[in-house]
């Protein structure tokens, strides 16, 4: 299955009773495996966890190691940006030319690479003090 074919069935089981704002992401890991997730809202609007973050956490559970491709989709008028946080979290499991591609249900999309949805990334070198 394709990822964006994965990323638009994963998206209708997603859990949005407060935004009604479904999304659906699907990874392509290193190792040639697929792994999805959608947005889960709660009742205390702060502990929801976005698509990106349930694909990452599933790519992780599965013992996969690395993102080689991502889709995400949502039913919105331009093609739906990844949060802030989401941006961190791909740039903890991506290269920075690995391919970001944003869709909509009604078939646009966007493609861009990690570097760009994310410029400026805090990394690990970040920490070294010299
Ligand atoms: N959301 C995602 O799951 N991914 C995105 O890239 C944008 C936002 C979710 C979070 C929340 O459940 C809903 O969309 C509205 O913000």
């Amino acid at each position: 299955m394709s990822l964006l074919n994965a990323a638009t069935e994963v998206r209708l089981r997603a859990y949005a009773p407060y935004s009604r704002f479904k999304v659906g992401a699907a990874i392509r890991s290193v190792e040639g495996n697929t792994h999805v997730g959608c947005n889960v809202e709660n009742v205390a609007y702060p502990e929801g966890t976005c698509a990106e973050a349930g694909a990452i956490a599933a790519m992780i559970a599965a013992g996969d190691s690395k993102i080689a491709e991502i889709w995400v989709i949502a039913d919105s008028p331009e093609p739906v940006p990844c949060c802030g946080g989401c941006r961190q979290k791909i740039a903890e499991f991506a290269a920075p030319d690995v391919i970001v591609t944003l869709c909509t249900t009604d078939g646009k999309t966007r493609s861009l690479t990690v570097a760009e949805l994310l410029p400026g990334v805090f990394t690990a070198a970040h920490m070294d003090k010299a």
